[in-house]
């Protein structure tokens, strides 16, 4: 058999399947319903099984499935060849049912075939059960595309995209593009950029998220703008991370915190309908201040508990030196106390890896609870420790002392070591964390660093704080910042603007952007300001995250068609490559022997 190219005249289709091109069916459609009707279907030979001389099991696959065909002289046929069967749609002879198949009662049988097009033998077969190293399943995506998975992810992200188009339309959002070719946006991640030929030694950059431009589009009047937005930021990859992402962008004129988390709910509600057939529930809220005190995150796990508790006052007069800190905070395991001395050995590891001094592990006896520090602590202690973390016999508790921020983060990070379950379990939970601080930490410089971006509008109650010369007072101050999170990651972000020119001044000088600075690098947004600016508010999340985890999936590249491998590299297209000296020239860039 050689390929042959079939004809649009070809006697056997039927006229009124014009739609579906070459084919009458699509090979996952057809059931015991379909007996008797003579079909065409396209795809790749998934699998040949030889039966006697002449005949032939073929599993044809297409993107909605296998069907099973019985072929007449199919030798030639090999895995991946693409054709095009003609047959009769029957029931499979009893015995030879296959129940794991959504079309195995049925086979299509008299089949001629058509070659359209033959294939070498594939690098590794397109088979869930196969499991094959990640960079060559990337570097011939185009095969690892074949697989179910794949093709129910990409179509899953496409029904989410159809979604939340739908419900931004709904609500009044316009969408618009906005331009790849910026100058720097401040989301706080290294910007790629892009060197100009017509202006040599000058450069755009490529936008972190389209933040400054729907600002504008506000001061614009387009009232609510949204965008299913590609953002760019040269940041060490993880599960959550690529280089290249999209957000699902929005930005609205007039409205309070509470009307754009409306907003998002009524989206984010839509993408889960879409994905799961259902919606959520309504998103519960959690402050800032308790997520980080009862999950040590800012974007908690709430699938399960071991909720950290402050035990701060137990041990206000204590003796135990290690204790005496602003912070004492303990996680109770329940059933946990028969946990292994080189489990806690590791726990310990990881707890002084992720900034603790020490931790302390006390397995609770009914009697006593057993622990290296134990003698160090009086009874009282040990049994006001147990009355306020409602521990009993057979718990462990693990307990760690040090500044606030210290014990939260420690504590949350061995909760999720100990607790987390998988990405599929626990089903979908959504939390808003709202009443962030507009200042994460100062840096090393002294000044502040902003936890979201300086665009932010501090809280109307805690505006006067910002001219404290304390600098408790200054990390003290919240913001109209919040957080979507879903199952521990987070979603989305965004807050309140600033629209008066002067608090964005004060704010640009408080995060130690001199007023040079502040023109040079947002000068554009500042003088667009001055001529009437609403007030604003907006989000952005995730489209990756988000769908992956309605897909199940424990990293954002299993719904990225095309995406960067871990050390950032594209294995197919072999990018990031070398220019070639023309270009280079053209461009009036030369380049340095590298750093090492
Ligand atoms: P932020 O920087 O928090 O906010 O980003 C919003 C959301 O975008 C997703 N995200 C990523 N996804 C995959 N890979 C990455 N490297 C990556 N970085 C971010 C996350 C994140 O929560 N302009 C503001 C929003 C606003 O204030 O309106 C912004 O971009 O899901
Ligand atoms: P030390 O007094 O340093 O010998 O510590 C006694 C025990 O307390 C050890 O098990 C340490 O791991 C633990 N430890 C020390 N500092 C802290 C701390 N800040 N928080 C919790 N445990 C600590």
């Amino acid at each position: 058999m050689t390929p042959t190219t079939p004809s649009s005249d070809d006697p056997s289709r039927d006229p009124a399947a014009g739609a579906r091109g070459l084919r009458s069916d699509y090979c996952g459609d057809l059931r015991v319903g379909d007996e008797g009707r003579q079909v065409q279907v396209c795809g790749w030979v998934a699998r040949r099984r030889e039966h006697g001389e002449h005949l032939a099991f073929i599993d044809l696959r297409d993107h909605t499935g296998l069907v099973q065909c019985v072929v007449d002289g199919a030798h030639e046929l090999r895995n991946e060849w693409v054709v095009r069967v003609t047959g009769t749609v029957r029931r499979r002879p009893d015995g030879t049912l296959n129940e794991d198949l959504p079309t195995g009662e049925i086979e299509v049988g008299d089949c001629t075939v058509e070659v359209l097009s033959s294939s070498e033998p594939v690098p590794f077969p397109i088979d869930e059960r196969v499991e094959v190293d990640e960079t060559v399943r990337l570097r011939h995506r185009y095969l690892d595309l074949r697989a179910s998975r794949m093709q129910r992810n990409l179509r899953l992200r496409a029904a989410v995209n159809g979604a939340l188009r739908a419900a931004m339309d709904r609500q009044g959002f316009v969408e618009i593009e906005t331009p790849l070719l910026i100058a720097s946006t401040p989301e706080g991640a290294r910007d790629f950029v892009v060197p100009s030929r017509l202006s040599p030694g000058e450069f755009y950059a490529l936008p972190q998220s389209p933040q400054l431009f729907k600002q504008l589009c506000m001061v614009g009047s387009v009232d609510r703008y949204y965008q299913v937005a590609r953002c760019l930021r040269d940041e060490d990859l993880r599960a959550d991370r690529q280089f290249e992402f999209s957000q699902l962008d929005l930005e609205a004129s007039f409205v309070s915190q509470s009307d754009i988390l409306d907003m998002v709910g009524v989206a984010i509600r839509a993408a889960v309908a879409s994905a799961r057939g259902e919606e959520p529930g309504p998103i519960a809220h959690m402050t800032w201040r308790d997520a980080m005190d009862r999950f040590g995150s800012d974007k908690p796990d709430t699938r399960f508990e071991l909720e950290l508790v402050d035990v701060t006052g137990v041990f206000a007069q204590t003796e135990f030196n290690a204790f005496r800190a602003p912070s004492v905070k303990a996680i109770r395991v329940p059933g946990g106390a028969d946990t292994t001395r080189s489990r806690l050995d590791d726990l310990t590891d990881r707890a002084k890896r992720w900034g603790a001094k020490g931790l302390v592990w006390m397995r609770v006896e009914p009697d006593e609870i057993n622990s290296p520090v134990a003698k160090f602590l009086s009874a009282t202690e040990l049994a006001d420790l147990r009355a306020a973390t409602g521990a009993t016999a057979g718990d462990l508790l693990l307990i760690v002392a040090d500044e606030w921020r210290t014990t939260c983060h420690v504590l949350g990070l061995l909760r999720l070591e100990l607790g987390r379950p998988a990405v599929t379990e626990g089903g979908l939970q959504f939390l808003w964390v709202v009443d962030f601080p507009l200042f994460e930490a100062l840096g090393e410089d002294g000044s502040p660093v902003p936890a979201h971006h300086p665009f932010t509008m501090p809280h109307p109650d805690d505006l006067h704080l910002l001219d404290s010369a304390q600098s408790a007072d200054l990390l003290s101050v919240r913001s109209q910042a919040y957080d979507l999170v879903l199952n521990g990651w987070e979603l989305g972000s965004g807050s309140v603007r600033i629209h008066d020119p002067v608090v964005q001044r004060r704010i640009f000088a408080l995060l130690g952007i001199g007023a040079d600075e502040a023109q040079d690098r947002f000068g554009f947004l500042l003088d667009a300001f001055r001529f009437g600016a609403p007030p604003h508010a907006g989000f952005a999340f995730g489209i990756d995250r988000l769908v992956a985890l309605l897909a199940g999936e424990e990293n954002i590249r299993e719904v990225i068609a095309f995406p960067k491998t871990q050390s950032g590299g594209d294995p197919l297209t072999g990018a990031p490559g070398p220019l070639d000296p023309g270009q280079l020239g053209e461009l009036g860039l030369r380049l340095l022997p590298p750093a090492n």
